[in-house]
């Protein structure tokens, strides 16, 4: 399975990933080093590095949280995407000390230590605009109601970031849920599947916007390398909403497992939820799903409009459900990093 990712990103450019060790830090990682570029990938010494160790990129020691640990990472990169973040937290502080703090932290690094940037792109969510009113989408222009810590905590470093003018130049991307290899949520619906267990997530009649992994890349590195991306906020969704039961059913049918499944309802998702934050607590670490998820799922609608992006820079997602549970499926049993890069002609944008 190979996938192509256009890129604006001029080859052998200096190119820093916060969050590399993620989910989606991972997948850019790849793409970034398949173009040929010179990838530095910040982690932790906590961080697990197994699959950036299989790709040609530099790690370099920092936590966001600690602005005198990010010199070395900023210093000279041409591009930095800023994707590290608590997305599953027991407190409000480790979300805001992460998201709006590590974001404070890698700006101030960046304006102090590396004036010259390129492109500074920062991943945030579409948590920070809150969620869409029943029945309609929402876009970029419309006022941010976040309903949860995590959202509040985005939106606060997507303020630090505009607040930063012209002094860098900078763009603002906010991907929906995200699916593909090595998302947690989706390897352990995956796994309850094969126990012919099925979390009722949400409403049946509750929606939400997806984007496939790899299109999401793609939209990170259109928007890195294109300058009319400059002091953008961009929703990057797939443009077909769905219910958060099509998504398993979608995995399902992708892994061929088809028959009974025992649901799981929703009070027992939220207790299900409380244990894993106590756990989580208890154990130090961070809760595979928190109350705050399964609430957000169940009370509101998450439907975005990816306009903007398209009208501004053509982007638009390629890969729908269906497609992105198949290649999920196929990537379990797939090793190395199956992308491959083009790269675009700039168009004096990049
Ligand atoms: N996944 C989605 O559906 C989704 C949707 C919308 C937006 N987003 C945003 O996209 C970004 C990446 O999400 P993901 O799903 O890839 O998350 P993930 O798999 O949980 O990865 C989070 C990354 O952030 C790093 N990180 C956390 N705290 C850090 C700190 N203090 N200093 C440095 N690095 C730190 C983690 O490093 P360790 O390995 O050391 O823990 C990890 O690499 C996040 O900012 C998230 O808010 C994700």
């Amino acid at each position: 399975m190979e996938k192509i990712f256009p890129s604006r990103v001029p080859k052998n450019s200096r190119c820093l990933i916060t969050g590399a060790s993620g989910f989606i830090g991972s997948h850019l990682a790849a793409a970034l080093a398949a173009a040929g570029n010179e990838v530095a990938c910040l982690v932790r010494s906590s961080s697990r590095t197994d699959f950036l160790s299989s790709l040609p990129v530099r790690l370099v020691s920092g936590d966001c949280r600690d602005r005198g640990s990010l010199r070395a990472a900023v210093s000279g990169a041409d591009y930095i995407f800023h994707l590290a973040g608590a997305i599953s937290a027991v407190d409000r502080k480790t979300y805001f000390d992460v998201n709006a703090g590590g974001t404070k932290n890698l700006v101030e690094a960046c304006l102090e230590w590396n004036p010259a940037l390129r492109r500074l792109v920062y991943v945030s969510s579409i948590a920070a605009a809150g969620p869409s009113p029943r029945g309609h989408s929402v876009s970029e222009t419309a006022e941010c109601s976040p309903v949860s810590d995590y959202g509040r905590s985005k939106l606060e470093a997507e303020l630090v970031v505009r607040g930063i003018g012209n002094a860098l130049p900078w763009v603002i991307v906010r991907p929906p849920n995200v699916l593909g290899p090595r998302q947690k949520e989706l390897d352990e619906s995956i796994e309850l599947l094969r126990l012919r267990i099925r979390p009722l997530v949400g409403r049946k009649s509750s929606r939400t916007s997806i984007i496939g992994v790899w299109d999401l890349v793609r939209a990170l590195l259109l928007v890195a390398g294109d300058d009319r991306a400059i002091g953008r906020t961009y929703f990057v969704t797939d443009g077909t909403p769905v219910s958060w039961r099509d998504i398993t059913a979608a995995v399902a049918r992708a892994a061929g497992m088809s028959g009974f499944y025992l649901p799981v309802p929703f009070p027992v998702q939220y207790a299900a939820a409380a244990v894993a934050e106590w756990i989580a607590r208890w154990r130090k670490r961070t809760p595979p799903f928190t109350r705050e998820h399964v609430v957000a799922a169940r009370k509101h609608d998450w439907v975005y409009d990816p306009g903007a992006i398209l009208s501004d820079l053509g982007f638009r997602g390629e890969m729908d459900l269906t497609g992105v549970a198949a290649q999920t499926i196929a990537a379990r049993s797939h090793k190395g990093t199956g992308v491959t890069v083009q790269l675009e002609r700039t168009n004096g944008h990049g």
